[in-house]
């Protein structure tokens, strides 16, 4: 089998509502680990709408390839001279043969969670740079999403939003497998951090926040009641208890990306 798989989250105009929020809440903290330097030729895998991507172009003055798969998310996506964005599957990536091995960064941010075979979209990320060129990995790992003090049916409900992950075979918990994959794929790991990604309802990005989480589990609704993991009763009410938690003073959400770095050897 390959790294098809059906994507959770969808394309509908909702969904890219929350990635384009999304990218504004990561971004900056995203672009200050990657640290691009002026010049580098970048592959973003799994490019979504581009906003990072072209966060990523511009800070390096070149043109970015992106691969994504969704034809309803590239219709959606940035348009800008510095984006070179190709539709087709991150487990075979449409390069030509000059440029394997050309690139001095491979990104993906969010995707290996969505595909079956994790290593083999790696093994692509790093024949895809030149040696001594970086992959860098982002992804979640959502048994560290903590909220707090919990909102009414939230354990349930954030159970069967991770089993709906592995229900299609992918990995809710990838992010702790981010060195290893780039291990395994050849590279040698050279960094594992963290971005943290978590609010509290004092601060003007708090809405943001809980909009973010609030979509997500939403926008997996049927997923979780197709795969009998919770019942629409249950899923309709905790997401309503999430919202009027959100505004208690005392409400946070704790949370952080994964993030690997590797050298082609
Ligand atoms: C959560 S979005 C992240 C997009 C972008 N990397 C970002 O951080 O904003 C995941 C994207 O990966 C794409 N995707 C999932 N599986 C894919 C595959 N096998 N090949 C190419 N793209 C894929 C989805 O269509 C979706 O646009």
């Amino acid at each position: 089998m390959g790294a098809e798989s059906a994507y959770l989250h969808g394309t509908s105009p909702a969904e890219q509502g929350r990635l384009s929020l999304l990218n504004r809440l990561m971004n900056e903290a995203a672009m200050r680990e990657l640290a691009i330097s002026k010049g580098d030729l970048i592959i973003d895998f799994g490019c979504g709408l581009g906003q990072l991507s072209l966060d990523m172009a511009r800070a390096a003055g070149t043109r970015l390839v992106g691969i994504e798969r969704s034809e309803e998310q590239l219709a959606r996506a940035e348009r800008h001279a510095l984006l070179d964005l190709r539709l087709g599957d991150v487990s075979d990536p449409p390069l030509r043969d000059h440029e394997w091995g050309s690139f001095d960064l491979a990104h993906a941010r969010f995707v290996l969670e969505h595909v079956r075979e994790p290593l083999e979209v790696v093994r692509h990320m790093v024949r895809a740079v030149r040696p001594g060129g970086r992959i860098v990995l982002q992804d979640d790992d959502h048994d560290v999403f903590r909220c707090w003090p919990e909102p009414a049916g939230f354990t349930p409900l954030w159970k069967a939003f991770q089993r709906s992950y592995d229900r299609l075979g992918c990995d809710p918990y990838i992010g702790r497998r981010l060195v290893s994959l780039l291990h395994d794929a050849g590279a040698a790991p050279v960094r594992s951090t963290w971005i943290y990604f978590g609010s509290c309802a004092a601060e003007p990005k708090w809405p943001g926040f809980v909009e973010n989480i609030h979509s997500q589990l939403a926008g997996a609704r049927e997923a979780m009641i197709e795969g009998g993991l919770l019942g629409s009763a249950e899923i309709d009410a905790a997401l309503v208890a999430f919202r009027e938690w959100a505004h208690r003073p005392e409400a946070a959400i704790w949370y952080s990306i994964c993030w690997a770095e590797g050298a082609r050897r």
